[in-house]
């Protein structure tokens, strides 16, 4: 049987850990050859080491324009294009309404907002007609959640760059509450609020990455993909 992705150059940002990781090793089990960015090479490395084969690591921070630019270069230069651009990077903290400073919302911003935008600007150049370019969003978008309203607003603005762009992007995949080394035991206290009554998984968010990677989703643009047990929707 072909394989989903065969062939194809897969660039995946903050593809060191967790959702981005697993979305990495899903593209390189379906045949493509993928670049992994994060800040930390010893992360990158062992991510690396882990995917086994097919993987590339790019050290970069994806919210620094010189860190997108040699990022680019690279891929360039190993691989002339890319055919999945998953704009994954994401960062959260808690901060409360009446408590909120400049510097939190200048480092969400900077990496939830900036980081994917300058992250598809900079690659316009390796993308096709056909390529996918997919963000990570947030059922957080969707619904209130209290000392995250910063967090919130970043996977909006993401979810409008998609409408606004819907000639080059696939769309965004928004995570519910998935299993990650951070705050667990808080998700596992509100798992009574999932439909489908457990946390997801980085497996869970990868084959929603890979549906819209592939060309099973050739005629969809622009969606939000909520893989979250169902949390948003009631
Ligand atoms: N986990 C959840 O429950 C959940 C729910 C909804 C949405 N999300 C979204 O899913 C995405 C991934 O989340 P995750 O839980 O897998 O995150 P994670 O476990 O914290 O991993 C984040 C990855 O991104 C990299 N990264 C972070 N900031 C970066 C930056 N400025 N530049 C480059 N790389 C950066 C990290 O490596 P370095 O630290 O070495 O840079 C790491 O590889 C994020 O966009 C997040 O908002 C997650």
């Amino acid at each position: 049987m072909s394989k989903k992705l065969e062939g194809k150059i897969a660039v995946v940002t903050g593809g060191s850990a967790d959702i981005g990781l697993g979305a990495a090793k899903e593209f390189v089990v379906e045949g493509a050859r993928v670049f992994i960015t994060g800040r930390r090479q010893i992360e990158l490395d062992r991510a690396v080491a882990e995917i086994g084969h097919n993987a590339i690591a790019i050290q970069g921070d994806a919210s620094e324009l010189p860190d997108i630019k040699r990022i680019y270069d690279t891929v360039n230069e190993k691989a002339g294009r890319i055919d999945v651009l998953f704009a994954n990077a994401g960062f959260y903290e808690f901060q409360k309404f009446g408590e909120i400073t400049e510097e939190h919302f200048d480092n969400t911003f900077g990496t939830n907002v900036g980081g994917p935008l300058f992250a598809v600007q900079g690659a316009l150049p390796l993308l096709g007609k056909k390529s996918s370019v997919i963000f990570t969003g947030s059922i957080a978008a969707n619904i209130g959640i209290p000392a995250m309203s910063v967090y919130s607003a970043t996977k909006a603005a993401i979810r409008s760059f998609a409408r606004s762009w819907i000639l080059d992007l696939k769309g965004v995949l928004s995570p519910g509450r998935t299993v990650t080394p951070g705050p667990n035991k808080l998700k596992n206290d509100l798992i009574g609020t999932i439909p489908l009554g457990r946390l997801g998984t980085p497996l869970d968010l990868a084959k929603g990455a890979m549906f819209l990677a592939s060309d099973e989703s050739e005629y969809i643009t622009s969606i939000e993909l909520e893989v979250d047990g169902g949390e948003a929707q009631y």
